[in-house]
């Protein structure tokens, strides 16, 4: 199969190129990515000089750049979004733009190439939150964050794309995933790089919040079953079934850290923030998949990962970074 992996240079996405060239020899895979803020081509470094591997740099909101690389391919995977919370949160118009238009220009040229297998990397975040239990795929969407309606968007777009002009994509619904090469503003990257720093870590409101982490490479495996083997049309919750709250996270991290309790900073709540994620996994499962990564095991080798990747995120924090992390952190 030539797969175009759209968003291939950020977190998940390189992951997923990598777990791909690996695990099937005869895949290509094009890596089509815009290189925002998140995007980082030392993420694919290791798999630059692979014959079936290229990058071509663009955005999925160009319609003659996305149709002139569907145009060499048989699959898409489409992880290509803004994905950050807290920043849909200062400004939400890239995260219309990208998670919506973006996949509306990808639908348009997929069905006028007539591609058969098209995954979409949704998130568990357009159920929104759920006091006990957990959602099905055939929940009702009722997100709460800018980030999750736009995601939520987009998937609606899709639908309609089905029941319309009957062309039917795949989509997966991921937890919070975590591991190797995310970028460090998410919880666990920034947690672990600033204790590296000796710095406090802003835990948001009272830390009671959940969310269900997923190691990256599981969370890869269940987008590859399902583009081999999901049902057109259908949706998979991808779960760790590992939920924790947000201190139990904290704590786990500053024991692999060996820092103690006084490295919380106790902040703001971030508005609309969601309690709790919960999905059930029982659809991805039937196909064969289940997440194998153990949470402390999962979170060791994530710790020992940014440890020995220094240069990596040293990188990224020294940059505008700074300036986001100001902006985000000051007044809290
Ligand atoms: P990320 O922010 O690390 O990477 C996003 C990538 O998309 C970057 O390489 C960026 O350059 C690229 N991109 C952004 N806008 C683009 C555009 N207009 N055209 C082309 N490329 C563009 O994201 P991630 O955490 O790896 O998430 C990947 C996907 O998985 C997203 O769709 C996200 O919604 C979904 N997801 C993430 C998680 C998580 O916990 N990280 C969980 C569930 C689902
Ligand atoms: O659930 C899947 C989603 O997980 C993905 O769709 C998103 O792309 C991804 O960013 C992630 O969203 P979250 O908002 O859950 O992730 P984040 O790492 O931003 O926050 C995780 C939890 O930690 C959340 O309850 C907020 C809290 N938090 C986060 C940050 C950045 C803090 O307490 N302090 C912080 O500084």
């Amino acid at each position: 199969m030539r797969i175009m992996v759209t968003g291939g240079a950020g977190f998940i996405g390189s992951n997923y190129v990598r777990y791909v060239l690996g695990a099937h020899s005869e895949d290509e895979v094009v890596c089509f990515d815009k290189l925002t803020y998140a995007g980082n081509l030392e993420n694919l470094k290791d798999v630059e000089g692979d014959p079936r591997y290229s990058f071509v740099q663009g955005d999925i909101c160009d319609e003659a750049a996305v149709a002139e690389v569907m145009a060499r391919v048989d699959a898409v995977v489409n992880f290509a979004a803004e994905t950050h919370v807290d920043r849909s949160i200062q400004s939400a118009g890239e995260f219309v733009d990208t998670d919506i238009k973006g996949l509306y220009v990808l639908l348009e040229a997929a069905r006028a190439r007539g591609i058969a297998r098209f995954v979409h990397i949704s998130t568990d975040e357009v159920y929104g939150s759920i006091a006990e239990g957990s959602f099905t795929e055939d929940a009702p969407f009722a997100p709460s964050s800018p980030y999750a309606a736009s995601k939520a968007g987009g998937e609606l777009m899709a639908q309609a794309y089905a029941r319309t002009f009957g062309y039917q994509i795949l989509v997966t619904r991921g937890s919070n995933t975590y591991g190797p090469y995310q970028y460090p503003e998410k919880v666990v990257p920034l947690f672990i790089t600033n204790l590296l720093d000796n710095l406090k870590v802003p835990l948001y409101g009272d830390g009671l919040n959940v969310r269900d982490w997923l190691y990256v490479t599981d969370h890869c495996a269940g987008i590859d079953v399902v583009l081999q083997k999901g049902v057109l049309g259908e949706a998979y919750n991808l779960g760790g079934d590992k939920e924790r709250t947000n201190l139990e996270l904290t704590h786990t991290l500053l024991a692999l850290l060996g820092k103690g309790e006084e490295m919380i900073k106790h902040v703001a709540d971030r508005p609309g923030h969601d309690r709790r994620y919960s999905i059930a996994t029982a659809k991805a499962r039937a196909l064969g998949w289940a997440p194998q990564m153990g949470f402390d095991e999962g979170m060791t080798r994530t710790v020992a990962w940014y440890r020995e990747h220094e240069d990596w995120w040293r990188k990224i924090k020294d940059g505008s970074y700074k300036e986001y992390y100001r902006k985000m952190y000051a007044n809290r």
